[in-house]
């Protein structure tokens, strides 16, 4: 800005502060317009726009630009006239006059209004991406993604770690999910698969030395999308040697809260732990929505003697549904169908009045039971008293889905509350065999105190694994690993993965954790969810550059797309029969 003619953009202008802008100065400016206003017949305003912001140009009416070309405007900085001055703009106070316009490029009129205040289709959004992201809301997320990354780049490089990149091209890790895989074509017939997670590969580091690790990592599942879930998404993937998992509870937590100050100017208060069997009990969830109440409530002691047939189980749970009262007979059968649907073999409810509990099982009830359930979470007038009974796990999974259901805010609407889930257990549910399936992944270190229950009662043992959860979404997870082969061959045997199996699914990691592996314990945070939060998004898609639509489709690039008899033949492939 020092030259008078010198050629700028918006953005070098803004970042002066327009403010600072001395009247009188020639500058130029470069941008797309945004809009345009006839005034009069020989005048036209110009709404020129980058990604900073909207500068007010007027121009010859004569002058042949329309919405979106992209111009550099040459003009004089003037102070608006009185009562045009425009408080909604940082530069509401000046607009550019006696201008001198280039046409940079022409533009089509675009197929949508790029305006914040009107809704467009998904599909079309997706499908014309890079005019949607000329869209305020569009580039503030995608830059907030940016300050979000560098910071943990930037937290983790202060700890000590080491960034390193580890191959897409791989062969499958554990993680679970269904995998997408890639032909070669040197090796007709054979396929890498793109890797689900770096998780093999780190552990590897560790082997190798690298002590403390971590990348920003590109992971692909081919599983069903949902508002956060992509095929492709991104990990602050981490590994540390000679660590604990509160060592590596300490490392993630310094970069998750770094970053979301980063993102918002506000860093959260510390985060709290709890349990997972605490979160199952209180929240009915391993992914505890803290924001707000609606506590899980044991009732099991009350109703042990009951006569009430629907009470007669292990556990009875209940939980205050506040104001709930009011909630129409239908909406109460459909949250019925909802509980039957989740496992529980029924819903009891309870409509807390002023004389009395008005319910179809009210009269059933002992004046004790009555009195404990209206109660409930110092219920009051107004309110409905939910309870499922059941296992304890059922009964728990019941009420806290209903819990999300009645009382849940959107994911991205503040406060934000994390908290750490500790103590998964090991395992969970047993396979068609009767075999345990690994919770986690099969290389998790079980809890110190469960070595022996593993085997006695598999599903009770806990693990050395631990999630983060924000505003009820998990936003990643990780363990202290097995660096023993005798305690990783226990596990094997638990998990009823044979020798022969191990060797071929796992055979270079076990290989190489024969020649001297480091204790050690890692994490994966999901930055898109991350970032989807704290950038106020309820879905992923708004927070990544170029996303799938729910179908796994880009619209855009009309990917997945065939290819041709030759690229097939060439690659050791017959194409698929058209369905
Ligand atoms: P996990 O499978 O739990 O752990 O993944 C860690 C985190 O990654 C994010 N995530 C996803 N985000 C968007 N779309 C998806 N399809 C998707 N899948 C997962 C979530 C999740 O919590 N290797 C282990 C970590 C470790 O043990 O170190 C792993 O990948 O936020």
């Amino acid at each position: 800005m020092s030259n008078e003619f010198e050629s700028t953009s918006l953005r070098d202008m803004m970042m002066a502060s327009v403010a600072d802008v001395e009247l009188g100065r020639r500058v130029s400016v470069c941008g797309w317009v945004a809009r345009r206003r006839e005034h009069g017949e020989h005048l036209a305003f110009l709404d020129l726009r980058d990604h900073t912001g909207i500068l007010q140009a007027v121009v010859d009416g004569s002058v042949d630009v329309r919405a979106e070309y992209v111009v550099r405007v040459t003009g004089t900085v003037t102070a608006r006239p009185e009562g045009t001055v425009n408080g909604r703009l940082v530069t509401g106070h000046v607009e550019l006059s006696e201008c001198v316009v280039d046409i940079l490029a022409a533009a089509e009129a675009p197929p949508f209004q790029l305006d914040e205040r009107v809704e467009v289709d998904e599909a079309v959004r997706l499908r014309y991406r890079y005019l949607d992201l000329r869209r305020e809301v569009m580039q503030a997320n995608l830059r907030l993604r940016a300050r979000v990354v560098g910071a943990m780049r930037a937290a983790m490089d202060a700890q000590g770690f080491c960034e390193v990149e580890t191959p897409l091209l791989w062969a499958p890790t554990p993680e679970g999910a269904r995998e997408f895989v890639v032909p070669s074509r040197l090796h007709a017939g054979e396929f890498y698969v793109l890797p689900q997670s770096p998780q093999i590969a780190k552990q590897l580091l560790m082997v190798g030395g690298l002590d403390r690790y971590y990348q920003i990592a590109r992971c692909l599942r081919d599983e069903d999308l949902r508002a956060d879930r992509q095929f492709e998404f991104t990990q602050l993937d981490v590994e540390a040697s000679f660590s604990s998992q509160e060592d590596v509870m300490r490392f993630v937590s310094r970069a998750v809260l770094d970053a979301a100050e980063a993102a918002t100017g506000e860093r959260p208060d510390t985060i709290e732990t709890m349990t997972w069997f605490e979160a199952l009990d209180r929240y009915g969830t391993d992914k505890p929505d803290l924001r707000f109440g609606m506590l899980l409530q044991d009732l099991s002691e009350v109703f042990a003697a009951s006569q009430v047939k629907a009470f007669a189980a292990p556990v009875v749970k209940a939980m205050r549904v506040p104001g709930g009262a009011e909630l129409s007979r239908s909406r109460l059968d459909a949250l019925t169908e909802q509980a039957k649907a989740l496992g529980a073999k029924g819903l009891a409810w309870f409509r807390v009045n002023a004389e009395a509990l008005d319910s179809p099982l009210a009269r059933f009830l002992s004046a004790h039971e009555a009195a404990a359930l209206a109660g409930v979470d110092g219920a009051q007038v107004g309110d409905l008293v939910l309870a499922v009974a059941d296992e304890h796990e059922t009964a728990c999974k019941v009420l806290g889905a209903l819990r999300l259901t009645l009382g849940a805010p959107p994911v991205s609407q503040g406060p934000y509350r994390y908290v750490w889930i500790t103590e998964f257990p090991l395992f969970e549910g047993l396979d068609e065999q009767g075999h345990p399936i690994a919770a986690h992944h099969p290389f998790t270190m079980p809890h110190p105190d469960d070595l022996a229950v593993m085997h006695t009662a598999p599903l009770r043992a806990r693990s050395q694994s631990y999630d983060l959860v924000l505003n009820g979404w998990e936003l990643g997870s990780g363990s202290v690993r097995i660096h023993r082969a005798d305690i990783q061959a226990e596990v094997f045997r638990a998990l009823g993965i044979s020798d022969e199996e191990a060797e071929s699914r796992f055979g270079f990691l076990l290989g190489a954790f024969r020649y001297g592996a480091p204790p050690h314990a890692g994490f994966a945070v999901g930055i898109d969810r991350l970032v989807a939060i704290l950038a106020g998004a309820d879905t992923i898609r708004e927070v990544v550059a170029f996303p799938k639509t729910q179908s796994g489709a880009d619209p855009m690039t009309n990917a997945p797309k065939h290819i041709s008899e030759r690229q097939l033949r060439e690659l050791g492939l017959r194409p698929a029969l058209k369905g």
